[in-house]
């Protein structure tokens, strides 16, 4: 089996691409070790604090971040980061080539209850020229990313990467490396199982609601099949299991916040996973338009979600679109 720096460089990965992802894994695998230990390392629970968004931080989305801050601005290559639990970016070597963004750690109400989370990054190239410490250089559209993946700390601790030439999948092994498990990962084209939080149901659009409605309808309703749901509450435990045997996964937006495009965040969230899964032959769409389209005009912003397998996410985009 082949290590993941070793797989990146006979792939002819950019040498510096690939000591900066390497230097992601040495964060996540401490993320690993600590998430192991638990309740016998005190980190269980929550702070005082909050996120930009509002949401209580737990202690551990604090300790997921400052383990990846660290060994990312010690890393000479990068110019900057910015986390969904920082409110600002941060600013490294003004002469680094690389903007990193992450959820330091994602599906984190999952910690208490010893159920799979995952951390979430995007790699961009910092604009030519931009000497100074500027939250703009991060405003690029998801096309722009250079590479982008997730760490799923589940009963194995696995990797989803691309560097925009299809998904490969290592699992961390007893040795520390993180080694190939998977290559060039292809999602189903059609499925029979649906993720969605259907608590949320009567805030949808009329649109969201009549697609779900007639997959519950059954191999009896418009789309002639049994459906099955899934709904894990982390988004990368999700996009796992959509990646693996295909499936269809979505957040829409609702009228809890209607100012708000959605929950999930594109620059953490909605960028990395839709590069992910376009380059393992899915779709990725807000229902209107293609997230990686999107141009992002604040840091935080959030975006509506609908991603997996292709001939379910083109059946839901129809139920929104005017023709
Ligand atoms: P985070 O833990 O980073 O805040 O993200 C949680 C996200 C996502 O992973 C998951 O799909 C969704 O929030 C779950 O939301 P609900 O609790 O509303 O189901
Ligand atoms: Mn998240
Ligand atoms: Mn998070």
């Amino acid at each position: 089996m082949q290590l993941l720096s070793n797989y990146l460089k006979h792939h002819d990965t950019d040498l510096e691409l690939v000591e900066l992802i390497d230097t992601l894994m040495i964060a996540c695998k401490e993320i690993a070790l600590q998430l192991r230990e638990g309740a016998l390392a005190g980190i269980l629970g929550t702070t005082n604090d909050t996120n930009v968004q509002g949401e209580t931080q737990k202690k551990l989305d604090v300790i997921s971040n400052d383990v990846l801050k660290k060994v990312l601005l010690d890393n000479p290559l990068v110019r900057g980061l910015a986390s969904e639990e920082e409110d600002d970016p941060v600013f490294g070597n003004p002469n680094g080539r690389f903007l990193v963004t992450f959820d330091p750690l994602d599906g984190s109400s999952n910690i208490d209850i010893n159920v799979s989370v995952g951390t979430i990054f995007s790699i961009l190239e910092a604009p030519e020229g931009a000497t100074d410490d500027n939250v703009d250089m991060f405003l690029q559209a998801g096309r722009k990313q250079v590479a982008s993946g997730y760490v799923l700390y589940g009963p194995s601790a696995v990797l989803a990467l691309t560097t925009g030439h299809g998904v490969n999948m290592f699992t961390l092994a007893h040795t520390g490396d993180f080694l190939l498990t998977r290559e060039n990962v292809k999602i189903p084209e059609e499925t029979k199982e649906f993720a969605i939080n259907m608590s949320n149901h009567r805030f949808w659009e009329p649109s969201m609601r009549n697609y779900v409605d007639d997959l519950l309808k059954g191999a009896e309703g418009p789309r002639g099949k049994n459906y099955n749901m899934r709904w894990i509450a982390s988004m990368v435990a999700e996009v796992h299991r959509v990646l693996t045997r295909g499936g269809i996964f979505t957040y829409p937006w609702d009228s809890r916040e209607p100012a708000k495009p959605g929950k999930l965040r594109l620059m953490y969230e909605g960028n990395p996973m839709s590069l992910l899964i376009e380059q393992a032959g899915g779709i990725s769409s807000t229902c209107y338009s293609d997230i990686l389209d999107i141009q992002p005009d604040h840091i935080h912003q959030r975006v509506s979600v609908a991603l997996g397998s292709r001939e379910e996410v083109e059946t839901l985009l129809q139920y929104h679109c005017d023709c």
